[in-house]
């Protein structure tokens, strides 16, 4: 079922999100950032996103540990079931929205790639329709 497909706006003023990242630390992020850019640009995470943020790779996965959005993009939701992948969400379509602590479990150290991948737009891709998490 599809919640939304309006861009989310947010106001000039809305509270900043902390970002707590396993072994990085604890980062103030621009409210409405994508996840994947707030955790290389603000943590300095060697975060992947091989395909470029654009949810065909599954590359960018963390283990959220706290602050886990209930909504979710349905293109993050039908790629996660179609390679069969739980417990996991794809930084590349996820806004922070609000205080979030993850663990970086797909990073370019460790995995033999020579580098994280193309750099994702501002934007979540593709255009997002929003979901809930659950069928
Ligand atoms: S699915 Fe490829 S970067 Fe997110």
């Amino acid at each position: 079922m599809v919640v939304s497909t309006f861009p989310r706006v947010f106001d000039e003023g809305d509270l900043v999100p902390k970002l707590t990242v396993e072994g990085f630390g604890e980062f103030e992020v621009p409210l409405g950032k994508r996840l994947v850019l707030a955790l290389s640009e603000d943590a300095g995470v060697d975060q992947l996103h091989a395909c470029g943020g654009n949810a065909r790779c599954t590359t960018c996965r963390v283990e959220v540990l706290a602050g886990d959005p209930s909504e979710m993009t349905m293109a993050e939701k039908n790629l996660l079931i179609a390679k069969g992948i739980s417990g996991v969400r794809l930084s590349c379509q996820m806004l922070c929205e609000n205080d979030i602590s993850v663990r970086c479990i797909s990073r370019v150290q460790g995995s033999g790639r020579p580098n994280p991948g193309s750099v994702p737009t501002p934007e979540i891709s593709p255009p997002p329709e929003w979901t809930t998490k659950e069928e």
